[in-house]
């Protein structure tokens, strides 16, 4: 077997998280084999939305860091190119990963393809059918700049087969003869992995948060369709209050950042009135074995997230999608989920179902067998062998 140079193309929260299952299974199986230079390309940059997972999870520290930080999609995006074309001319990797569907994600495949590098996508296929979400140009770019494309999920494969991909394309392949897969979820790699380290580690967290297990529902906001509308996020917040008041239930909430900026600076009075309400416990965002716990014990999770829809699938929780659609559509499809948009009724609605039916509820393994960076490695270097 040829020894490989991967570049491992990170910047978001979630990248960041999903790279650790890659870099443990190449330092427990493929350390003879393969080489891992991280990029990060700084877009996320607050200790508690990178350094902190970095810690945690026993990722090596970035090789690089383009330091890009925030600013518009298009400077944002260029600055991040700029920075990944010199790291590849320096570097001269045999590939480059990359994951998901944020601006790093796209700056990744957008200079690595035009130098005529091996783009390697993972979480390849997923579709919202939304070209309004940044995250869905970005999706389709970088599927189309790939050579390796793994699907996550059978939906997700279909997806990729409707735009043209051929599952039946033979070695060598290329940018021009791509080879696409259906592997399972790194992130339930992840799940499996952490689950019992984060009981261990953390195991006084929840009293120290004074959480009763079960007594309590997650809830993450981040999404620009939620964050860039007040009137919706507004919306979203106050109804969420008034039914934790109502049931008398806690409500915990680690924001992301884009979201307390929004509070702080456009809907002070709502922003006050949620960190001063007794059923709600606004927090910073929380490490990963820390977000596990919060997620294994809760009651319910409320979110607009991609990553925790499918935790809350892992963790067999039911979960409400602050969303008009989704990419993860099995879980809507199996019931365990719930689009609600904004819609105040709809979210009531919900809730107040799944607050009733919570043992009726079923979480078929939707991803995998918890190997799939593994699987995904040893793909990437039978491409090479083929070569
Ligand atoms: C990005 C991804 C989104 C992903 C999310 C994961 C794009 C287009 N969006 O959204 O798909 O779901 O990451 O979390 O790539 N900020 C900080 N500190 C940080 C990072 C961000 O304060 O460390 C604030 C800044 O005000 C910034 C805002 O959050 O302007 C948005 O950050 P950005 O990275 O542009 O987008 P996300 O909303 O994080
Ligand atoms: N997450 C975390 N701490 C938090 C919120 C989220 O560790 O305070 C983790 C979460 O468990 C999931 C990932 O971050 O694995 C999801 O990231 P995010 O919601 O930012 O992005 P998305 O998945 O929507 O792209």
């Amino acid at each position: 077997m040829p020894h490989i140079k991967l570049i491992n193309i990170v910047g978001a929260r979630p990248q960041i998280i999903k790279a650790s299952a890659i870099s443990r299974a190449i330092r427990k199986h493929f350390s003879e084999d393969i080489t891992e230079i991280i990029v990060h390309t700084g877009q996320h940059y607050d200790k508690e939305m990178s350094d902190i997972f970095f810690d945690e999870l026993e990722i090596h520290k970035p090789h690089y860091n383009l330091g890009v930080g925030s600013a518009g999609h298009g400077r944002q995006t260029s600055l991040m190119i700029t920075g990944v074309e010199e790291v590849l001319l320096k570097e001269k990797p045999d590939c480059v990963l990359l994951y998901g569907d944020t601006n790093s994600t796209l700056a990744g495949a957008l200079a690595a393809s035009k130098l005529h590098y091996p783009v390697i996508h993972i979480e390849a296929g997923l579709r919202s059918f939304n070209k309004t979400m940044p995250e869905e140009l970005n999706r389709i770019m970088s599927d189309h700049s790939s050579t390796l494309l793994f699907a996550p999920t059978n939906s997700a494969f279909k997806n990729l087969m409707a735009e043209g991909f051929r599952p039946e394309n033979s070695p060598p392949y290329t940018i021009n003869n791509p080879k696409i897969y259906l592997t399972g979820d790194i992130m339930y790699d992840n799940t499996l992995f952490f689950a019992g380290l984060a009981e261990k580690k953390k195991a006084n967290f929840l009293d120290q948060m004074s959480l009763v297990r079960n007594n309590y529902i997650l809830i993450t906001i981040h999404r620009d369709s939620n964050t860039d509308d007040l009137v919706r996020l507004k919306e979203i917040f106050v109804t969420l209050r008034t039914l934790a008041e109502e049931k008398d239930i806690i409500l915990v909430m680690p924001l992301h950042p884009r979201t307390i900026v929004t509070l702080k600076n456009n809907l002070k009075d709502l922003y006050y009135e949620l960190t001063h309400c007794n059923h709600i416990k606004v927090i910073p965002p929380v490490s990963f074995l820390e977000m596990i716990l919060l997620e294994k014990n809760s009651r319910m999770i409320i979110t607009d997230s991609g990553g925790v829809q499918k935790e809350s699938h892992f963790f067999k929780k039911p979960c409400i999608v602050l969303r008009k659609e989704t990419e993860w559509i099995e879980l809507v499809n199996n019931g365990t989920a719930k689009l609600v948009d904004a819609d105040p009724e709809r979210i009531r609605f919900e809730f107040n179902n799944f607050m009733n039916s919570h043992s009726e509820l079923e979480y078929p393994g939707f991803y995998g067998d918890g190997k799939t960076a593994e699987f995904i490695l040893k793909e990437i270097l039978l491409m090479f062998k083929k070569e």
